[in-house]
């Protein structure tokens, strides 16, 4: 890869990085005290952000990667590029399984998830590797 490639990547990264840590300040997370911010980068490149937003009526509580695609698609852009997930910084914070589903249907198996805490990315991964033999809209065809 070219130094000009790379460094485009890493500005790429800390771009999405600092959405995501922007709105995890603002999740609403009363019951599980556990905050966390979601940014990805849609196929014109746009950033799009959401955080946890968290009900009385727990079940009815939304993740930060629902909110974030929720906002892609409100916004016009249809594909996830990239998507990375900010928690806490306890352990590594990966997007729940409901999410993984939720990513696979606007993303391919080589679109990175990247999982940061409040003060860095700590690992990357492939939508392959997190949902393997997935379930998606091809498989139900035309
Ligand atoms: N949460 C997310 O927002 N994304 C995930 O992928 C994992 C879990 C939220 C849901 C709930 O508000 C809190 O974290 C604790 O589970």
């Amino acid at each position: 890869m070219q130094a000009a490639d790379s460094a485009q990547r890493d500005e790429g990264l800390t771009a999405l990085f600092e959405a995501a840590r922007a709105v995890r300040a603002r999740a609403h997370a009363p019951y599980s005290r556990f905050r966390v911010g979601a940014a990805l980068r849609d196929e014109r490149g746009a950033i799009h952000a959401g955080c946890n937003v968290e009900n009385a009526a727990y079940p009815v509580g939304t993740c930060a990667e629902a909110g974030a695609i929720a906002a892609m698609i409100a916004g016009g852009g249809r594909r996830i590029a990239a998507i990375l997930v900010c928690g806490d910084g306890a352990g590594l914070v990966t997007p729940c399984g409901a999410c993984r589903q939720r990513i696979r249907e606007f993303a391919g198996p080589d679109t990175p998830i990247h999982a940061a805490g409040p003060e860095r990315v700590a690992k990357t991964f492939t939508l392959e590797e997190l949902l393997p033999e997935s379930f998606g809209p091809e498989t139900l065809g035309d």
